[in-house]
């Protein structure tokens, strides 16, 4: 079983995406030549987690230039569909981010883009590496020496950006280190990211792991059975409040009543220093058949009505420490970002 997984490149004059909604039955991959196709894959979540939709916000862009060469669109219709790519999930402020990076680019010529998109690529693999060494030394250097068992939530690790990952990579650096016990992968419902995606990487690292319902998680906190929790974010606002996958909130709060580190680690980009706080953060609400049913199986009555946020906010003051690539800002002690 190969370790080495890339979620999301540009190949062959295309982007190529591993389709996420098949895994972990089936490992196939998409060559998107299209806005359209791409808009797509974002919105079904073919390709998703916040540092991969900034590449994909990024090498939409350049899509958008060589579709529109080939369909004669004009500048106002390539502007619109550049907008579609940027507005087609709401909440990981990185795919406005990637769009937004090398957007300005585009007087300079198509390659130039493409350049551009490849390098924001290349710096988020590298930010992986940085995060997953300063997490590492953060928990040893709270928690001493020893073997972890540790929580996390949704999929951070290679399938949601172009490394390691940015919680799972900080998991993945502690096992390398020897330091893992044991992972607690929450299945995270309705779409199982952790169950499917989560446990799939931690197999092909050879991490130990076990997946437990989401409704699992306060128990295994406050019963003793988890050293720390570490998940990802979707968008972190300036006083550090940050946007995760939905149920991370539960895991916070857990964390802090039984006193353990509760750790939010993305790169810089994920951090939107143009809000205050999340009272400011959009959250995507999706549809009702993601809880009605699981694949074709119906699990609620017909017509029943669903509340279904994909993601939640955890208040700054439940989270010991953000970890970027360039240090851990010390939330609980008041650092700000
Ligand atoms: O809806 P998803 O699967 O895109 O949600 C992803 C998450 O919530 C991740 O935890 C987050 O994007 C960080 S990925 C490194």
């Amino acid at each position: 079983m190969s370790t080495q997984i890339i979620a999301i490149e540009w190949a062959d004059g295309s982007v190529r995406l591993i389709d996420q909604t098949l895994l972990p039955v089936e490992e196939k991959y998409l060559q998107i030549k299209t806005v359209a196709e791409l808009i797509d894959s974002i919105k079904r979540l073919a390709v998703r987690g916040a540092p991969a939709l900034g590449v994909a916000g990024a090498y939409g862009v350049v899509l958008a230039l060589d579709e529109g060469k080939e369909k004669n669109w004009s500048p106002t219709e390539l502007e619109k569909q550049i907008d579609a790519i940027r507005d087609a999930r709401p909440t990981a402020v990185n795919l406005a981010w990637g769009v937004n990076q090398v957007r300005p680019l585009i007087s300079q010529g198509r390659d130039a883009v493409l350049k551009a998109a490849q390098d924001l690529a290349a710096a988020d693999r590298k930010s992986n590496t940085d995060m997953g060494n300063i997490g590492a030394d953060w928990l040893i250097a709270k928690l001493g020496d020893r073997k972890f068992n540790l929580l996390t939530h949704c999929n951070t690790g290679s399938l949601a950006t172009t490394g390691t990952g940015t919680a799972l990579g900080v998991i993945k650096e502690l096992h390398k280190r020897g330091k893992v016990q044991e992972v607690f992968a929450d299945e995270s419902r309705p779409l199982l990211q952790g169950s499917r995606l989560t446990a799939w990487e931690l197999a092909k690292s050879n991490i130990p792991y076990r997946i437990q319902p989401d409704s699992a998680a306060a128990m295994a906190i406050l019963g003793g059975k988890i050293d720390a929790a570490l998940i990802g974010a979707d968008r972190i606002a300036k006083n550090g409040d940050s946007a995760n996958k939905i149920g991370s909130l539960g895991v916070a709060l857990a964390c802090h009543i039984a006193g353990i580190p509760f750790l939010v680690v993305a790169p810089e980009s994920t951090v939107d220093r143009t809000i205050a706080d999340g009272s400011q953060i959009h959250i995507e609400i999706r549809g009702d058949r993601e809880v009605t049913h699981l694949g074709d199986t119906q699990l609620a009555p017909d017509g029943a009505k669903t509340f279904n946020p994909a993601f939640d906010v955890t208040p700054a003051r439940f989270i010991s420490a953000v970890i970027t690539e360039l240090k851990a800002y010390e939330i609980a002690k008041g650092e700000a970002l």
